[in-house]
Parts: C-alpha cells; structure tokens; sequence
C-alpha cells in the first residue's frame, strides 16, 4: 500500500505531459537540482528498503553427496528477510533519457530453517544468512501521458550481491557448512531476481501512482482552475531534471482559448535548493483575464456606500455646485457610478519588482424615478499598484499595495467639471472593496504543483524580466 513508495524519485514533483502545441513555451518549469535528487534518493532508498523487507524467498531443496552415506536431501524454508539496510542512494541524470537509481553499501539479513533428510535419517535447525554488498542499479524512464500526467518505467534493473554468509546451527549444521559455497550462490541467484522483481512491483504500483498525484488541474476557487498538465516527458539534462507545465488558468465553466503565449524562459543557474520553480507571468495573466471576463473586477458605487463625512454624495443634489447641469436636468435624484477594471490588467516584472498599472473606466448614471438609468458621464482612473509576494508551504500567497489613484473625466453629457472631489470617494471605495476582495483571492494562494505529502521550505525568490524565480528545498512529510 505505501504510496510512500513513491516518495521514491519523489520529488519529482514533477512530471510530465502531453506534447503541447508546436513552439508553446510552458508556464511554469519545476526543475530539481543535483540536491533534490539527491533528497530524492535518499528517501526513495528508505521506502525501497521497507519494500525489500517484504521479499519472500523461495524455498529451495537440493541434494548432496556425502561417502558412505550417498546422496543427502536438504531443503531450506521458511526462508524470512530479518534486516534490509540500504545505505548508500544515489539519482543520477542520464541526460536525454531519465534517471538511474543507484544503491550501494546495502545489507541484508535472512534467517530460516532447514532440513536433511536420508533414508531414516531427519534432522533439522535454523540458519541465518548475511548478505553484503549489494549493489541495485535501477534506470528509470520518465515521460507523460495523453492527459498530462507524467509515468514512470524501468528501463532496466540489475542487482549485484558479492557476497552471501550462511551460518548454519543445528545437529549436523557443521554438515551443511562443508556445502555452503554451493548453498550461498542458491541465496545469491534467489534474492538478485526477487530485487529487480520487488523494485520494478514497488514502481508500478507505488512510483506512477505517487507520480500521479501531481494535479494536473486544481481548482482554485468556484471560478477559476489551473491547468498543471506537463507539457512534455520531463527533461533530463547533466545535472537537472527539468518539469514543463502548461500552467494556465482558465475559468472551468468555459474554458477560452488564451490569445497571448507564454514567454521563452531561460532559467539562473542556480543549485543551493532542491527544486525551482519558473513562474511566468503567464500564469497571473491568465487569471488576470478570467477575472475581468467574469466581471469580479465590476465594482458599482451608490449613495448608501458613501461614508457619513464624505464632502460629496451620489445625489444630483450634492453636484449641483461644480456640475449645475446635472441638478438641473435631473433634479432630487441618486447617481449609480458603475466601474470596470479595462483591460485585464497584466502584471509587470521587473528585476526585485512587481507592479500593475490598472485602469478603470467608471460610467456614473442617474437613477430615474422610473428606474431607469441614464448615463451622464465617464471618468478614467488610472493608478500604479505594487504586488508583494508571500509564501507557505504549499502555496505562493501575495497582496497588493495600492497606489495613488489619479480620476480624469473622459466624457460627459453635463458639461466639463473638476473630478477632484470624486477622486477621495473612488479612492475610498476601491481601497474598501475593490482591493480587500483581491486581497482576499491572493491570500488563498496559488497552489504549485507538487505531489502529495511534499512541503517547501527555506525559500528563496528572485523575479526575472518575465517570471518568478522560487526556490526551496522539500520535505517529504508523510507521518
Ligand atoms: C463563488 O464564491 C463567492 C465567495 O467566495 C461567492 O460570492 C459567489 O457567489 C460564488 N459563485 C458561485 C457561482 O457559486
Ligand atoms: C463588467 O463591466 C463592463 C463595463 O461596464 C461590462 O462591459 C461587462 O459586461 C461587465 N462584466 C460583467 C460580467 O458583468
Ligand atoms: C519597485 O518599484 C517601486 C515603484 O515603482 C519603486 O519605488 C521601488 O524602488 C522598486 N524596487 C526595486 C527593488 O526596484
Ligand atoms: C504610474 O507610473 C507611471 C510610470 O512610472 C507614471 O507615468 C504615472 O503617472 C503613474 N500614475 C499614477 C496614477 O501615479
Ligand atoms: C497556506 O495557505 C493556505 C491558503 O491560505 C492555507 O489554507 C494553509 O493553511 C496555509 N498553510 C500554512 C502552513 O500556513
């Protein structure tokens, strides 16, 4: 059961996909360093030793010859692995190809039973067996299925046992011990095919399962999912493995297709975390654009949201010193100022910075007695907002610090007239709804794609000209 087998090559948080469209450049890269494939072995040693643990061996029986008392019949059973100790691991890139799992300094304990038998003549006893210096080689090829979700294979297996103790006790156990070369290389030839036999078992059905945990579409809140299908077999490079994901986010009521693509990343040469993630700006705009399209960034200011001190209120009444026209032709009447962020505002990065310029066209109507709306006038709003980026382990979370808002009027059918006073109500309104509610969805986070049970930690950020540079070490956390 153990999924934890998986934990294996782990780390790979990665994995895999479906060949995207011709020249697409992915969203998001994982990439895990020489040091992660290093946790990645480690850890995928501990489960494969529990694993190994698990090997029944076979019985086996035999005959040998003794003078004067001819042919002897021994069979030993119950043949049962006390200790597994592997304890040297090593993951190694076989660039263009996958990964070669490699332990060594291994140790294996059996004990069992045995029994002789000749004519009238039965007698039987215990045995332990020490197995030294194993040596597991193991390659591992990656790739990705039609749907996105990365697999795993092994290519080939070899295990190399050099040496094999029997020590046997028991009535006539000195008997047996005069055979032991012919007993030992039985327990070699046994456990080396049960190894690659129990492995490959452990990578089909503990690996590519654990693999596929990775989400290939995560929702992110009733609106909106994101799309971590791998967009090609994972990339194995000299010192790297490199995971290319689509990394779109879409509205998951109906998906549409994305009209800008996603920059050619080229990522730092950097080894001091086990894996990082290439976040490109991609990412945010896609969600930027799902927002917009589904009107969450629509935001509509009446008269009862006007706080009590505000020198000016949605009324016609409050407008008649600077816009006289508007009392006049609409007198007694309350104003509805209807806002919408145009166009989808994509965020900026720039070395250490990230920023949007969003804009906001604000149409204001007054509300007729018969309900109807009539509109008098549009406002253009322009600000400069900075973003700040947080992290847990899980998830990239951030906030938006917002700028001064700068209020021209664009068009009006009540004459020209100073927006000043409007500016503080805008300002007000957007830094108490506008913002909280964005604030909101940035600190639910956006979920990386990793694999079950993996947590970040020691980050590290760095923003490129188009992407976010993360870096972290992992931590398998299974308890
Ligand atoms: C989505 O969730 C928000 C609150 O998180 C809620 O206001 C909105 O009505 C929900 N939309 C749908 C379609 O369920
Ligand atoms: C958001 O506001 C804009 C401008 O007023 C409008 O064109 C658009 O239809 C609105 N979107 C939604 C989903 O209401
Ligand atoms: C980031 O941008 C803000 C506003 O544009 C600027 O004040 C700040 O100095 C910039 N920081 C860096 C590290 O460039
Ligand atoms: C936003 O920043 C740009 C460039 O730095 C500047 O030209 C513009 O005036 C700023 N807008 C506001 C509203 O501060
Ligand atoms: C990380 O953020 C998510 C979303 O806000 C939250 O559910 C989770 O508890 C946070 N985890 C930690 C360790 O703070």
């Amino acid at each position: 059961m153990e999924a934890s087998a998986g934990t294996l090559f782990c780390l790979l948080l990665i994995l895999l996909s479906t060949p995207g469209a011709l020249g697409s450049n992915p969203g998001l890269v994982a990439r895990i360093t020489d040091k992660g494939l290093e946790y990645v072995a480690k850890e995928g040693a501990m489960v494969l030793q529990r694993k190994l643990r698990g090997i029944s061996l076979p019985d086996f029986t035999g005959d040998f010859k003794i003078r004067h008392l001819g042919r002897v019949h021994y069979e030993f059973h119950s043949l049962d692995i006390s200790s597994c100790e592997l304890l040297g691991s090593a993951l190694m890139p076989l660039p263009g190809q996958g990964l070669r799992l490699t332990l060594y300094d291994s140790f294996i304990g059996a004990h069992g039973k045995w029994k002789v038998r000749k004519s009238f003549l039965k007698l039987d006893g215990s045995f332990d067996v020490g197995v030294k210096d194993i040596t597991i080689s193991v390659d591992l090829l990656l790739g990705s299925e039609p749907s996105g979700r990365p697999t795993v294979t092994v290519s080939s297996c070899s295990s190399h046992i050099s040496d094999v103790e029997v020590d046997i006790s028991g009535d006539l156990g000195w008997l047996l011990n005069l055979f032991h070369s012919q007993i030992e290389s039985r327990f070699q030839e046994a456990l080396e095919s049960k190894i690659c036999e129990k492995i490959q078992n452990s990578v089909t059905s503990d690996l590519q399962p654990y693999l596929q945990t990775l989400p290939v579409t995560t929702e992110i809140d009733n609106l909106t999912s994101i799309d971590y299908s791998l967009m090609e077999a994972p990339r194995v490079t000299d010192h790297v493995l490199d995971v290319m994901f689509k990394g779109e986010i879409f509205n998951h009521d109906h998906r549409s297709p994305v009209t800008f693509v996603a920059p050619a990343m080229s990522l730092p040469e950097e080894h001091s975390r086990m894996v990082y993630f290439a976040i490109s700006d991609y990412v945010f705009n896609t969600a930027s654009l799902v927002y917009q399209e589904a009107g969450y960034l629509n935001f509509s200011i009446t008269d009862d949201m006007v706080p009590p001190d505000s020198p000016i209120r949605l009324t016609t009444k409050s407008f008649r010193v600077f816009v006289p026209r508007l009392a006049k032709l609409y007198p007694n009447m309350n104003l509805e100022l209807q806002g919408a962020v145009v166009p989808a505002p994509f965020l900026n990065f720039s070395p250490g910075n990230l920023s949007l310029a969003p804009n906001m066209e604000i149409d204001a109507f007054v509300l007729l007695p018969s309900s109807a709306r009539e509109p008098v006038f549009r406002l253009g709003v322009t600000t400069n907002v900075s973003a700040v980026l947080t992290f847990n382990t899980t998830k990239i979370t951030g906030f938006l610090k917002p700028g001064k808002v700068q209020v021209e009027l664009k068009e009006s059918k009540v004459g020209v007239f100073n927006v000043e006073l409007l500016e503080a109500l805008i300002n007000f309104h957007i830094l108490n709804t506008l913002y909280p509610k964005i604030n909101d969805k940035l600190a639910k986070g956006l979920p990386l794609p990793l694999l079950k049970h993996i947590r970040l930690y020691d980050l590290v950020l760095q923003i490129h000209k188009d992407f976010l540079f993360l870096g972290s070490n992992i931590q398998y956390t299974k308890v």
